[in-house]
């Protein structure tokens, strides 16, 4: 089977590094087009620095980083440092990219490769806040009907909010953008909160990462010995949940995954429960099924997946 065309919009963000790691270390099952990057966790400026940063490490110079947008569709941008500190890629000393951002704006990128590839060719995986997803369907909404599928990190149910009460991050930064893409038709694959905080990096699994003794295997550990503060201080749990590697793991063995075809929409409205993926698990709505929502992943094998391909770069 051939390796299925992606294009990966992200905001590195410790947790997106390992995600594109992983989708650079395995050519077989993933093309990996280009890179977006998009305000999330940091402002973009850092974003995209790190995108870049996570390519070198990789040794991957070649691929494409493009700059997307600044700020969510319409509201202040919301950043994440308390979680992956001042650069947003804390822990690891790296070294500045030398390889060049793309002068083509990233939303630009999006709308120009997908109306160049024949339809239902191109998955796009957003791994931040949907900012640059949203903006491309309302300026170009041609672009809608061409895309594969979107396979994104976002969104809670069972697990509620990790930024608000109601709210994950990524959704929360920008509900306006996430209702553009839930709304849009596009066949949706969401991992949530429920899924990815059963991806936890245990002690064992990062001594497992350091132990390939490889610049990448050592900063991975050094990503998550960092990234984890977070997670262990507010909810107790055994290590960093490696919420963005859910999605490119997904790509290459979705049999590692689990969940329902449901109706999930975004609130808009309210400011209590702005961003909150409103998922129809028990299917009471009677709302049509717009995405599959992640609940469960065999975490061992993921780990061992992941481990067995960082263990290539
Ligand atoms: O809520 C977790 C999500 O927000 C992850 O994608 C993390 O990188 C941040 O973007
Ligand atoms: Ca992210």
């Amino acid at each position: 089977m051939s390796a299925r065309k992606i294009i990966i919009d992200t905001d590195p963000g410790q947790d997106d590094a390992v995600a594109i790691l992983l989708a650079l270390a395995s050519p077989e099952e993933i093309d990996v087009l280009g890179i977006t990057a998009v305000a999330g966790n940091v402002p973009l400026n850092l974003t995209s620095k790190n995108a870049r940063i996570v390519c070198e490490l990789a040794g991957k110079h070649d691929v494409k980083v493009y700059e997307g947008c600044d700020r969510p569709m319409g509201r202040p941008l919301v950043t994440a440092e308390h979680v992956h500190g001042k650069t947003g890629l804390d822990g690891p000393t790296l070294p500045d990219p030398v390889m060049p951002v793309q002068d083509q704006h990233g939303v630009d990128y999006i709308i120009e490769t997908l109306r160049a590839h024949e339809a239902g060719t191109v998955t796009l995986c957003p791994l931040g806040p949907l900012t640059n997803i949203g903006t491309a369907f309302t300026k170009a909404p041609d672009i809608i009907e061409k895309v594969q599928e979107i396979v994104l990190m976002g969104g809670a149910y069972f697990e509620v909010g990790n930024i608000t009460p109601a709210a994950e991050f990524n959704i929360y930064v920008d509900p306006q953008a996430a209702d553009i893409v839930f709304k849009s038709g596009v066949p949706i694959v969401v991992m949530p909160l429920d899924v990815t905080h059963k991806a936890l990096v245990t002690k064992p699994r990062n001594d497992a990462f350091r132990a390939l003794n490889t610049d990448v295997g050592i900063a991975v550990a050094q990503m998550t010995d960092f990234f984890e503060r977070f997670d262990k201080e507010k909810y107790g749990s055994e290590g960093a949940p490696l919420h963005d590697p859910c999605v490119t793991a997904y790509l290459i063995k979705p049999e590692l995954f689990s969940g329902r075809h449901i109706n999930v929409e975004i609130e808009t409205q309210s400011e209590l429960t702005m961003g909150m993926t409103v998922a129809d698990w028990w299917g009471v709505t009677g709302r049509d099924a717009n995405a599959l929502f992640v609940g469960d992943v065999d975490a061992d094998g993921f780990f061992s997946l992941l481990k067995e391909r960082l263990a290539r770069l």
